[in-house]
C-alpha cells in the first residue's frame, strides 16, 4: 500500500473522476476526506471505499465557501493532526462563447475552478509546511493547454489553474511540498452534461469524440485514477509543477 495511513482530502469526490480518485488513494491506504457538496453523493463515495475494506469520512462543504471550507480543513487537521494530501478536484463547466456567456457563469468558473483550489491550498499550506512535507494535485483539463469550442469562461479557468500549479510549486518546493495539475481530456461523467447540451445530443458527442480524440473514445473514470495515484504518491516524489495530459491523444493533434 502506496499511501499507508496518510490523510487525503479530495473535493469532488461525491461523484465521477473526484470519486475514482478517492477510492484508488483508500485502496493504496490512505484515510480518504470525500469532501463534496452534495451529502448523498459523498455518503455513497464513503460507502464504496468501507465496502472495499478502506478508510474514509465525508465532509460536507461548498468549496466556494471560504468560512465552511476553512473550518472543514481544520476539523479534519484537528482530528488527525495532518493533512498529507490535497486533491483539489471539485469543478464545473460553463458553455458559452465571449458574447453568449453570462457574466456571472464567468465568475462562477472562476469562483469554483480557480479560486477554490487558492483557497483550499491556502488553508492546507500552513499543516504541509509545519509537517515538512505534503502534495497538492490541481484539476485542471486538456481545455487548460487547449481551445475548447465556445467555452471561454471554462478554458480561461483552466489554464488559470496550471499558472497557479506551477507558480505554486515554485514557491513551495523548499518546504518539502509538491504541486502538479491533472489534465483529463473526455472522461464520461456527469460533469459534461452542458456541452452535451450544446453538441446537442449524445450521438452528437460521440461522433465528436470519435473524431477529435486519436484514441477514438472517452476514458473510463479508472483510467484517469491511476495518474492520480501516482502524482499524489511517492511515485512521483521528484516531480513538481507539472501538467499531466491524460487526454486519448487528443492534444496531440
Ligand atoms: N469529466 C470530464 O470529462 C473532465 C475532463 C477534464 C477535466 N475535468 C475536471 O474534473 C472535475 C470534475 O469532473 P468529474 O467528471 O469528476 O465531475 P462530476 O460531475 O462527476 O463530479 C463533480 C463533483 O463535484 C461536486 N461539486 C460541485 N460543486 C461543488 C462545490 N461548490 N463544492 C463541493 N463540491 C462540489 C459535485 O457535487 C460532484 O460530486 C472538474 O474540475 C472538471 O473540470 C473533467
Amino acid at each position: 500500500m502506496i499511501l499507508k495511513d496518510r490523510v487525503a482530502i479530495v473535493t469532488g469526490a461525491g461523484s465521477g473522476i473526484g470519486r475514482a480518485g478517492a477510492l484508488i488513494m483508500a485502496r493504496e491506504g490512505a484515510h480518504v476526506i470525500v469532501a463534496d457538496i452534495d451529502l448523498a453523493n459523498a455518503e455513497e463515495t464513503v460507502g464504496q471505499i468501507a465496502e472495499a475494506g478502506g478508510n474514509a469520512e465525508s465532509l460536507v462543504v461548498d468549496v466556494m465557501d471560504d468560512q465552511a471550507l476553512e473550518a472543514g480543513v481544520a476539523k479534519i487537521a484537528a482530528r488527525h493532526g495532518r493533512i498529507d494530501i490535497l486533491h483539489n478536484h471539485a469543478g464545473a463547466q460553463v458553455a458559452g462563447n465571449l458574447e453568449e456567456v453570462a457574466v456571472s457563469g464567468f465568475d462562477a468558473s472562476w469562483k469554483l475552478n480557480v479560486r477554490a483550489h487558492f483557497m483550499a491550498s491556502r488553508f492546507v499550506m500552513p499543516i504541509m509546511k509545519k509537517a515538512g512535507k505534503g502534495v497538492i494535485l490541481n484539476t485542471s483539463s486538456s481545455s487548460g493547454v487547449l481551445y475548447d469550442r465556445e467555452m471561454i469562461a471554462y478554458t480561461t479557468s483552466k489554464h488559470a489553474v496550471i499558472a497557479m500549479t506551477r507558480q505554486m510549486a515554485g514557491d513551495y518546493a523548499r518546504f518539502g511540498i509538491r504541486v502538479n495539475a491533472l489534465c483529463p481530456g473526455w472522461v464520461d461523467t456527469p460533469f459534461n452534461a452542458p456541452f452535451i447540451m450544446q453538441m446537442g445530443g449524445r450521438s452528437a458527442i460521440e461522433d465528436y469524440i470519435a473524431e477529435k480524440v486519436p484514441l477514438g473514445r472517452w476514458a473510463d473514470v479508472s483510467e484517469i485514477a491511476e495518474p492520480i495515484l501516482f502524482l499524489v504518491s511517492d511515485r512521483s516524489s521528484y516531480m513538481t509543477g507539472q501538467i499531466l495530459v491524460v487526454d486519448g491523444g487528443e492534444t496531440v493533434v
